[in-house]
């Protein structure tokens, strides 16, 4: 009896000592797995965080980077450096307002451009559009050093381009004191490539693409060597609006330059910049200026009356600059003529892309350059 109690004791016994262990197991199983998995969410929380201060250190870098790329100016610093935007000092008038020539203190000359009534502009609008575009850098691009937004001042800070505008020496001023010679064939093959390129930037090396939208012969500018840089890129939507809530001429283009389905719809595409590039070609073809309606009747609107005789081998000389003597070679001007007359086209789908116009300038000017003047591109 006592023996059957003992064995019935040791049975409950053991079987309480296997609950136990099986409970003490699962208890450890489920807390190693609580360990793993604790382990493992936390690893992924620090890799998160990691990546995280990676992508703020990179802004931070980023916004550097902005801030060393662009130098914000005060009303008063540009006051003194062009000599408190003294008349003898102005070098244009454009859509924005006026150009000023000026030194800073550390001695670089620089273009200032001072905008026109100050103030209608959002200020943060100004700021940002103007960081926007210094980011852009080409050899090809006028670069942008700096800005003031003070108040109701609004000034562009660029490096100063010693030849100034293309227009200049397109169709000098009678009466002024220093007459510019007339560029010869070769610097104008160079100006349309070193433009092309930087359209062809603007265009396809930048993402999302920006359009020019005032694309002229006055927005190519020229080094002391005659190289050029377009300027004014994608700043058309600054300017200043003409009173009674009119579309101004800065918003809507340069007479003579405008696409025609630009005019029309206001669509406005790559493309509304190739058909202004094609009329820059006609100015330097034929020295004659987009839109002047003195000319003899026919002949006022510069792309009306010069694309049909673009693409006739016969008449196409007939057009050309007289100033330019015939230094040119047959072979050359109906290249020429030819992507003129595409970029001109009305129909905007079958106008080439700057990519094409570079690819097809680049053996003209390639081969005038090794064999006459030497010059670098
Ligand atoms: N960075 C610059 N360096 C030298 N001259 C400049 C510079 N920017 C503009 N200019 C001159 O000022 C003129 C007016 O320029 P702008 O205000 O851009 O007007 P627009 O291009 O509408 O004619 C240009 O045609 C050029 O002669
Ligand atoms: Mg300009």
């Amino acid at each position: 009896m006592d023996n059957e109690y003992r064995r019935k004791e040791r049975a409950v016994l053991v079987s309480i000592l296997v609950v136990a262990s099986v409970a003490v197991a699962s208890l450890l199983a489920a807390f190693s797995y609580y360990c793993y998995i604790r382990n493992k969410v936390a690893k992924r929380i620090n890799t998160r965080s990691r990546k995280d201060a990676k992508k703020q250190s990179d802004l931070g870098n980023f916004q550097i980077v902005a801030e060393k790329g662009l130098q914000v100016f005060t009303f008063k610093q540009l006051y003194s450096a062009s000599g408190g935007f003294n008349k003898s000092n102005v070098v244009g008038h454009g859509g924005f307002g006026s150009v000023y020539r000026g030194v800073l203190n550390d001695g670089r000359k620089v273009a200032i451009k001072l905008m026109d009534e100050a103030g209608r502009q959002g200020e943060e609008e100004f700021k940002v559009e103007v960081e926007l575009l210094s980011r852009l850098h080409s050899p090809y691009l006028l670069a942008l050093l700096g800005y003031c937004s003070d108040n109701n001042h609004k000034l562009l800070v660029y490096e100063f381009m010693t030849n100034g505008g293309l227009q200049e020496h397109l169709y000098p001023v009678s009466g002024s004191n220093s007459i510019p010679l007339k560029l010869d064939w070769e610097t104008r093959l160079r100006i349309a490539l070193e433009a092309a390129k930087g359209l062809e930037y603007l265009h396809e090396h930048v993402c999302p693409p920006v359009i020019h939208r005032d694309f002229k012969s006055s927005n190519i500018l020229l080094d002391k060597n005659f190289h050029a840089k377009v300027s004014d890129f994608g700043l058309a939507k600054l300017g200043p609006d003409k009173a009674g809530g009119h579309v101004s001429t800065r918003v809507l283009g340069t007479q003579g330059y405008v696409a025609p389905e630009y005019a029309l719809t206001g669509h406005l595409t790559t493309k509304s910049d190739v058909y202004s590039y094609g009329v820059v070609l006609l100015e330097l073809l034929t020295g004659r200026v987009p839109v002047d309606m003195k000319r003899p009747p026919g002949e006022g609107v510069l792309v009306s009356w010069a694309l049909p005789q673009l693409t006739d081998r016969e008449k196409v000389t007939q057009i050309m600059d007289p100033a330019l003597e015939g230094q040119y070679s047959m072979k050359d001007v109906i290249q020429v003529a030819a992507i003129t007359a595409m970029c001109v086209q009305p129909e905007a789908d079958y106008r080439p892309l700057m990519a094409d116009v570079v690819q097809s300038l680049v053996p003209l000017v390639k081969h005038r350059s090794t064999s006459k003047t030497g010059n670098q591109l």
